[in-house]
């Protein structure tokens, strides 16, 4: 049965991207019903919504027509999950304090549904102690949260406030009404990914590494378990958390690295994100000390190359994808790689820039294949994830 959202909207810049959440919901399958707030309507028109959603949008708490079609109390009934995006400090406060002065305070008091919400504000209003204590009071009234993440606002600052990503809150959304009816599009699928980097021991207290945050890899492994796919990651030391709907394997080298990819074989697909540290170095029993000989030299060995082992690999998973992380000549680099090494394609990405791809939120991608070059805008890690995704479901799909 199809299952149906009611969408809050609230007044914050981050309101455009509910069409874009709208438009993931209707894909999956969920009925849409919005409500837009007053405030809400500075930054999104009824009409964006109504087109998307399909159906007719809610605005007035006193209208006669809109309680004659379908009163406040009716509203927040027929939905099974409530979603309030972006949930502002305002409306925070208001569902804290049980206020009912419009239409969306109304419906949010007067359901007994699940609510999910999803802040973006400020970053000092988000941190200030009101909107916590609203925050806290709410958990404990079994409010659900996505979000806020960290990155760069409206407002220029930087840090927490800034409203989960469409897909993030798609996401959710589907954890919460368990699934839809909708046919996930890597169903039945497997798909191994690397992410992170490799550490690589020097002494008992050394070693050689680089900046991988893992963000880009693990967002490429949540996205695939979104989509059905069965999906091992191997991830190199990282700070984030595994993904949810994930098998994790944590190693630290390239050499257990690639063991942990191959005995994760078979596989559909291959994705090696993992930025793996091109040489080690025997490493010392005990820790190397200064001495008088002067600065020790040590003596690099390559690394197994494991994107290029797994494509000549006797069970080479039928799509494999590489990165190229390049500081130059991004292009013809990354088409050397793809034949070099054997896959079938290849995501070039610039890490050289003051974008600061490295450990940043966003990304900006090309897609190399042996037809060509394919240039993707700048977008969050976790929206270039969902589009990889696509492509490998569009490229291989469902296993029924
Ligand atoms: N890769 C791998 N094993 C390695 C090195 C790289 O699996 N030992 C994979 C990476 O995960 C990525 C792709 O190969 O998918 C390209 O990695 P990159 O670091 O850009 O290239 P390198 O192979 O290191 O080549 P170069 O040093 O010439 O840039």
């Amino acid at each position: 049965m199809t299952k149906r959202v009611l969408l809050i909207v609230g007044g914050g810049i981050a309101a455009y991207k509910t069409l874009e959440l709208i438009r993931n919901l209707r894909k999956r399958g969920f009925a849409l019903r919005c409500i837009l707030t007053r405030a809400g309507k500075e930054f999104v028109t009824p009409l964006a919504l109504a087109s998307l959603s399909g159906d007719k949008v809610y605005e007035d708490l006193f209208s006669l027509t809109d309680e004659a079609e379908m009163g406040h109390i009716e509203l927040s009934r027929e939905a099974d999950l409530l979603v309030v995006a972006p949930a502002t400090a305002d409306l925070l406060a208001k569902m804290a304090n049980g206020s009912a002065n419009d239409l969306a305070s109304t419906a949010l008091l007067a359901t007994d549904k699940p609510i999910l919400a999803a802040p973006a504000m400020n970053i000092r209003m988000w941190l200030h102690a009101a909107t916590q204590r609203n925050l806290a009071r709410l958990k404990d009234d079994g409010v659900t949260f996505v979000g806020p993440g960290d990155g760069e606002m409206a407002c220029g600052e930087y840090g927490p406030g800034r409203m989960a990503e469409p897909v993030e809150i798609a996401d959710a959304i589907e954890r919460m009404l368990g699934g839809t009816t909708a046919q996930k599009p890597l169903a039945g699928r497997r798909v191994v990914v690397t992410s992170g980097p490799t550490v690589e021991p020097i002494d008992p207290v050394r070693f050689l590494s680089n900046r991988s945050s893992g963000k880009q890899g693990h967002a490429v492994a949540a996205a695939a378990a979104s989509a059905g796919a069965e999906v091992v990651l191997v991830s190199g030391p990282v700070s984030i958390p595994d993904p949810a709907g994930v098998r994790t394997v944590h190693v630290e080298s390239a050499v257990e690295m690639l063991a942990a990819v191959e005995a994760a074989l078979p596989s559909d697909i291959a994705i090696f994100c993992a930025a793996v540290a091109d040489w080690r170095v025997e490493p010392a029993g005990h820790k190397i000390k200064k001495g008088k000989s002067g600065a020790p030299t040590l003596a690099l060995i390559e690394n197994p190359d494991i994107l290029a082992t797994i494509c000549r690999h006797k069970q080479r998973p039928r799509l494999v994808i590489g990165f190229a992380a390049e500081t130059e000549k991004m292009l013809a680099h990354a088409r050397a790689k793809l034949e070099r090494k054997g896959c079938d394609m290849i995501v070039a990405n610039d890490v050289g820039g003051p974008a600061g791809v490295m450990g940043g939120e966003r990304n900006t991608v090309h897609l190399v294949t042996r037809d060509g070059v394919e240039d993707w805008p700048t977008l969050d890690k976790t929206e270039v994830a969902h589009r990889l995704v696509e492509r490998m479901a569009a490229l291989v799909g469902t296993s029924s």
